[in-house]
């Protein structure tokens, strides 16, 4: 395997599948079957998922609600999505923790960096629900986050694009895929693959981002094996 340690951000609005809202149960297994195929090869693996498919803090607080207050309601949203994905995982027999950035201990574990680390050794799916915890971060902060304190080798973006394009692929049929690119270059090229926030803490700390289409069966195992899915933003 090409990635012995990764971790996994999935939006929340993947999980929604062809609904408007929520949590479609079959995307949910879907996923967790892709999950099943990486873990069962040995790479140790932890998930961070977003909640826009419950609540988002951001359209919150443009429909004039507190900014913070939307925020909290996303981070709780993150955890139900945690639980939700815990629950399919474990249907498939794997075996999984979900710790959270905000304490909810009667329900999940708080995050702790080296007990984090501990269950991915013992093979392990880590789940890491509530955000960094704080508000004004996104789940993709999270996850870069998460990433760099667990030594990650690198971060997995999935999404319903197969990489990062010249121009917007839903928009301009002749936008031009990416295999590879430098951070250096997103930026100058004013491309868009995470918020700043995310992309420079993930470029200081060099932490390498593939993104690609996690909708596409075997996917995710052919890019942990070190074929060239998606695109990867590296120095
Ligand atoms: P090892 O001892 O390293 O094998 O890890 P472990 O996770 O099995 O240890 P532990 O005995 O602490 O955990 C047993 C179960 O309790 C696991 O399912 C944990 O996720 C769960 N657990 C541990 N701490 C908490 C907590 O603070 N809150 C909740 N809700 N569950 C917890």
């Amino acid at each position: 395997m090409q990635y012995k340690r990764v971790l996994l951000k999935l939006s929340g609005e993947a999980l929604m599948g062809q609904r408007q809202y929520g949590i479609d149960p079959q995307r949910l297994k879907e996923y967790a079957k892709e999950i099943k195929q990486v873990v069962d090869k040995g790479v140790e693996l932890a998930i961070v998922i977003g909640g826009g498919n419950i609540f988002r803090g951001v359209s919150g607080a443009s429909n004039g609600m507190d900014r913070v207050q939307g925020d909290h309601m996303g981070m709780l949203a993150t955890c139900i999505n945690g639980l939700a994905l815990q629950s399919a995982l474990e249907d498939e027999g794997l075996y999984t923790r979900l710790q959270t950035a905000i304490e909810i201990k009667e329900i999940a574990e708080p995050f702790i960096k080296r007990r984090a680390i501990r269950h991915l050794e013992k093979g392990r799916v880590v789940i890491f629900g509530g955000g960094t915890g704080n508000p004004y971060f996104t789940t993709d902060t999270a996850a870069v986050l998460r990433a760099i304190e667990i030594n990650a080798d690198a971060i997995l973006k999935g999404t319903r694009v197969d990489g990062i394009y010249t121009a917007d692929p839903e928009k301009d049929e002749t936008a031009i895929k990416f295999d590879s690119i430098t951070f250096k270059d997103v930026i100058q090229k004013g491309l868009k693959v995470m918020d700043m926030t995310a992309f420079t803490l993930s470029e200081e700390n060099k932490l390498p981002i593939i993104v690609f289409d996690m909708n596409k069966q075997g996917n995710l195992l052919k890019l942990v094996s070190g074929e060239t899915v998606g695109t990867i933003v590296n120095h």
